[in-house]
């Protein structure tokens, strides 16, 4: 059954922009990205908009929808009711390209910052042996689509610019614990010390568990409880106790 909705898009570019009325068919089924597309089709058809799946696994197609960060592809009309008024407004954390469209290469600065996984020196292809605790651990972390909803979700950076240089966000601190709690992972003998990083390039002492990166993760991933809560642990085992980080070296071998 179709009807009629009332939706606010946000168009404009860096130098400023404001809500615009549509008022826009919708049909069973649909979701927000459909909406968009069709004002594309019919009355904005220079509305910018970045996609690429339409299946909740490219992580392209994030926005906030009444507010809320979402991926517009996953977001079914059918959660509102029909005679309410959908806003839908960019990424507040990233600066605005245009319309709908953000900036996020703040993420891909803080990626390039984390140093990659060293492979151990010992071991050649075909040689690697983990837990099945450990490999299910990690293959949480792996399940990001890199929408950085997370990202822009976290206060530190949502409502604090002046903190991005030193905050590398939870998607990224989430990539730090992954590294650090890989068993083969061979950084520390390479001289790369993930804690210290943690801390001192990371900022990980600026994240105080609000919990709101997880409550948006459309991964369902439990950042706070199962990355960063662990990582901060780790970093005060090491800081304050050398026995546990040789504990860990040895159990490696
Ligand atoms: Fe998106 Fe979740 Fe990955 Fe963050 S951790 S970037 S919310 S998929
Ligand atoms: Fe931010 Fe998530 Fe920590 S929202 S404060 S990174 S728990
Ligand atoms: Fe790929 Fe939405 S279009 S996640």
């Amino acid at each position: 059954m179709s009807y009629q909705a009332h939706f606010k898009v946000w168009r404009g570019d860096k130098d400023g922009g404001r809500l615009v009325d549509f008022e826009v068919a919708v049909n069973e089924g649909e979701v927000v990205l459909d909406i968009i597309h069709r004002l594309q089709a019919t009355a904005a058809p220079d509305l910018a908009v970045r996609w690429n799946c339409k299946a909740g696994k490219c992580g392209s197609c994030s926005a906030e929808v009444n507010g809320r960060p979402r991926l517009m592809c996953m977001t079914r009309m059918s959660v509102f009711d029909q005679a309410e008024t959908i806003t839908v407004t960019p990424m507040r954390t990233f600066p605005v390209v245009r319309d709908l469209v953000t900036d996020v290469s703040y993420n891909y600065a803080k990626a390039r910052e984390v140093p990659s996984f060293v492979p151990p020196a010992e071991l050649g292809p075909g040689q690697y042996r983990m837990q099945q605790e450990d490999v299910g651990r990690v293959q949480e972390f792996r399940k990001c689509i890199e929408c950085f909803l997370c990202q822009n979700t976290c206060h530190v950076v949502r409502d604090h610019e002046e903190n991005k240089t030193a905050f590398a966000g939870p998607r990224f601190l989430m990539r730090v614990a992954e590294l650090d709690m890989h068993p083969l992972d061979a950084a520390a003998e390479a001289g790369v010390d993930r804690r210290k990083g943690a801390r001192e390039d990371h900022g990980l002492g600026y994240c105080n568990i609000t919990k709101c990166c997880t409550e948006v993760c459309p991964e369902h991933i439990k950042i706070t409880d199962n990355a960063l809560i662990p990582l901060k642990e780790r970093v005060v085992d090491r800081s304050y106790d050398p026995l546990v980080w040789l504990g860990s070296k040895i159990r490696r071998r």
